[in-house]
């Protein structure tokens, strides 16, 4: 079977993630690396791939089929549609962008060169989610009420030391489009579309920071469920990300990408009782590992797309979803009314 073959741009903490990853998968070739600083060409010789300074370099390299880009999320787009414009396809860390406009234009351009853009959601592909979604599809849980998206994390002021974190420039906001959109992505993915919101942003503790360190918002969706979005980055020591879905028949609660709690009308279900894990769900989240399987996950499915030419599941269109309920939450808080999506 045909391998892909990637660039990786950028490459700090994520970036090295990704790196390892590449160079795990049976269909996949890190072909270069493009990073500023010595350390970067270090690393390109421990992976044993080309280095670039300069990402435009390695965006004219025909050996690379496609992109992943690390960079911080003010730098996505500028990135991504460089690389679309030059026939690669491209996966691309969260948010999609910083801006609205950033994100489409993203989309436009990946389309206009007939090039796939994914954009990682690495909890789509969770087991607890791949199931809830699937059991809410089979109306084990009947018709969706409402559910909530907590993230009641902790960063101290080494993670802002990073000079682009908690900036709108870099970051374009704070503990909801960094920290709290993977909930908020999940949140849209079992609910649909936000028909209306309210919402209120506050720094409360990183007084060093410009942006919010603790927002929460009430959402209306367009099939009626109401839902709830609390996300910090202030709560000592840091505690957990929590998914609450409630139906008419069932009720399911997903803490720290742990299946913590089901109940439905219909009895047991196997597939929940295997995967059932209330201790791991219960233990304390307080840093920013990333755990890979998911991501492993998602770029399978994102080759596969490739290799098999269909869309990845998170296409640049389901990701700006949630970069859209995350700025009309900025425009509530701002303007202290109902907005409307
Ligand atoms: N999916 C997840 O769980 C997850 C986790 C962490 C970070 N992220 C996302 O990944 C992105 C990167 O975050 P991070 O924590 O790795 O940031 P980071 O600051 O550790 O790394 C960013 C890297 O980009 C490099 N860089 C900046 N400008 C560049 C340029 N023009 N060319 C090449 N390299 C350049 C920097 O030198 C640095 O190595 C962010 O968008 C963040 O939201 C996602």
């Amino acid at each position: 079977m045909k391998k892909v073959r990637f660039g990786l741009i950028g490459c700090g903490s994520i970036g090295r993630v990704h790196a390892d990853i590449i160079k795990g998968l049976a269909h996949a070739e890190l072909v270069a690396i493009a990073g500023r600083g010595d350390h970067h060409r270090e690393f390109a010789e421990d992976l044993s791939c080309d280095f670039c300074l300069d990402y435009e370099d390695l965006l004219n390299n025909p050996e690379i089929d496609a992109v992943a880009i690390c960079l911080p999320s003010g730098a996505h787009s500028r990135a991504a549609i460089q690389a679309a414009r030059a026939g690669k396809h491209v996966i691309c860390e969260k948010p999609i962008a910083t801006t609205l406009e950033e994100g489409q234009a993203m989309i436009d351009a990946a389309r206009d060169k007939e090039v796939e853009l994914a954009v990682i959601f690495q909890h789509r592909f969770d087991k607890p989610i791949v199931l809830l979604k699937q059991a809410i599809e089979e109306g084990k849980l009947g018709k969706l009420l409402w559910g909530s998206s907590k993230t009641i994390w902790y960063r101290d002021d080494k993670y802002f030391s990073n000079p682009w974190r908690g900036t709108w420039e870099h970051d374009g906001g704070g503990a909801l489009i960094n920290q709290s959109i993977h909930y908020i992505d999940l949140l849209i993915h079992l609910f649909g579309d936000v028909k209306s919101l309210s919402g209120k942003c506050r720094t409360l503790r990183h007084k060093e920071i410009e942006t919010e360190d603790i927002g929460v918002a009430n959402l209306e969706f367009t099939s009626g469920a109401i839902g709830t979005i609390e996300g910090t980055t202030a709560s000592y020591p840091g505690l957990y990300a929590e998914l609450s879905v409630f139906g008419e028949k069932g009720s399911v609660i997903i803490r720290n990408d742990q299946l913590l709690f089901y109940h439905f009308e219909g009895g047991k279900w196997q597939e929940f009782e295997k995967i059932l894990d209330p201790e791991k769900a219960n233990a304390l989240n307080t840093g920013p590992e990333v755990d890979r399987a998911s991501h492993i996950r998602q770029y399978e499915d994102f080759i596969n797309a490739i290799l098999e030419k269909r869309r990845p599941l998170v296409t640049g269109e389901e990701a700006i979803k949630s970069l859209e309920v995350i700025k009309a939450i900025y425009r509530a808080s701002d303007t202290k009314k109902e907005v409307y999506l």
